[in-house]
């Protein structure tokens, strides 16, 4: 098997953006931190620099997720080999804490083949925590009592984080589905008009505890948020993008003293669109050709849409609009021709499409 890991991707898995302190991802890792560490004092442990590569095992296998889940695709996840991965989450890290700690934070970059649009991009942040106790600790006699404990304890303590870092906000809880938790909840907020779901949690599956080398009678919470997804909305970053950005008009806005302060744009440089179309082969996975849009065009990529789709004849043809803009200059059409040059050259090749 070989890795569908391109260099671009390697290149984030060094930028460590939770390492650097005036980083909005960053200040917001360490606001909520601050919370659990002010409410909870001397009881969690954080970690933020763990290698994003990890077992296969670890990121699915432990977690229960099933053998033919379709985030374990080539498609989907990106592969060192057979049995590494880029983690695509967090969770992946839940079984080594668990074997040391109690109670433990941890965030990091994680990485998920995707669409291309101002929400989404390759690689993440996440921020992942875990408590457990032991049914005795607490004087509880069966696993019932002690899932209940857990989760009424876990949505309080994420009831009050959520109104710490947005406001006194209307929130509600709603059933999920997680293979490694049960129950599994998310906590959805009303922000500007409409729901949006800021976190997945839910009480650890015993199986999952026990794969982690812990005992029949510990139980406990989890829970995990997307840190991109909260901090645009406090701090207003419109565009997923920016926060990879080296300019400094961008990295000088924020500190850890000013906390969740909002961005000021700097400026709105125009967009340009190109189209391509061409047939698709019998094998076609729509996140190879973002990959390669990726891999040429980099962060001047801001969406791609699939605009027409059409069959004739037994062959089925796409065409994608590709918007190209710089969040920090303007564009010359001619350097956009010459990705869009490059485009077409690489995708017969690669995807074995043919170009209309
Ligand atoms: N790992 C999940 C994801 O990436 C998020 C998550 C949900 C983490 C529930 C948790 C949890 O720890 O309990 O979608």
């Amino acid at each position: 098997m070989t890795s569908n890991i391109s260099p671009k991707i390697l290149e984030l898995t060094q930028r460590k953006l939770l390492l650097k302190p005036h980083h909005p991802l960053s200040i917001l890792k360490q606001k909520i931190y601050e919370f659990f560490h002010r409410n909870y004092p001397n009881t969690f442990t954080t970690e933020d620099n763990f290698d994003p590569k990890v077992p296969v095992k670890n990121n699915f296998d432990l977690l229960l997720i099933p053998e033919n889940h379709p985030s374990r695709s080539l498609s989907d996840t990106y592969y060192f080999g057979p049995d590494t991965v880029l983690r695509t989450h967090t969770t992946a890290h839940d079984f080594y804490m668990l074997s040391k700690y109690n109670a433990f934070l941890l965030a990091g970059d994680v990485y998920r083949r995707d669409e291309i649009d101002a929400k989404h991009y390759p690689a993440f942040h996440q921020l992942e925590g875990g408590r457990v106790w032991k049914l005795s600790e607490l004087g509880l006699s069966t696993y019932e009592q002690g899932t209940k404990y857990a989760v009424e304890e876990l949505k309080t303590t994420l009831e009050s984080l959520a109104k710490e870092v947005f406001g006194n906000v209307e929130m509600r809880w709603n059933e999920e589905y997680f293979p490694f938790t049960d129950p599994s909840l998310e906590l959805e907020i009303r922000w500007m008009d409409d729901w949006l779901e800021i976190l997945g949690c839910g009480a650890y599956k015993k199986q999952v505890l026990l794969n982690a080398g812990r005992d029949e009678e510990t139980f406990g919470w989890a829970f995990g948020l997307g840190l991109e997804r909260w901090a645009m909305k406090v701090f207003e970053i419109p565009d997923i993008r920016l926060f990879w950005t080296q300019d400094e008009r961008f990295t000088t806005q924020f500190s850890a003293e000013k906390g969740f302060s909002k961005f000021t744009p700097y400026s709105k440089y125009p967009v340009c669109y190109k189209d391509i179309s061409f047939w698709v082969p019998e094998f076609f996975a729509e996140n190879d050709f973002f990959e390669v849009v990726r891999n040429v065009g980099g962060d001047l990529v801001e969406k791609v849409d699939k605009i027409d789709c059409f069959t004739k004849n037994g062959r089925t043809s796409y065409c994608y609009r590709i918007n190209y803009r710089s969040m920090d200059r303007s564009l010359t059409n001619e350097e956009i021709d010459q990705l869009q040059f490059q485009l077409r050259d690489l995708l017969p090749k690669q995807l074995s499409v043919e170009l209309r």
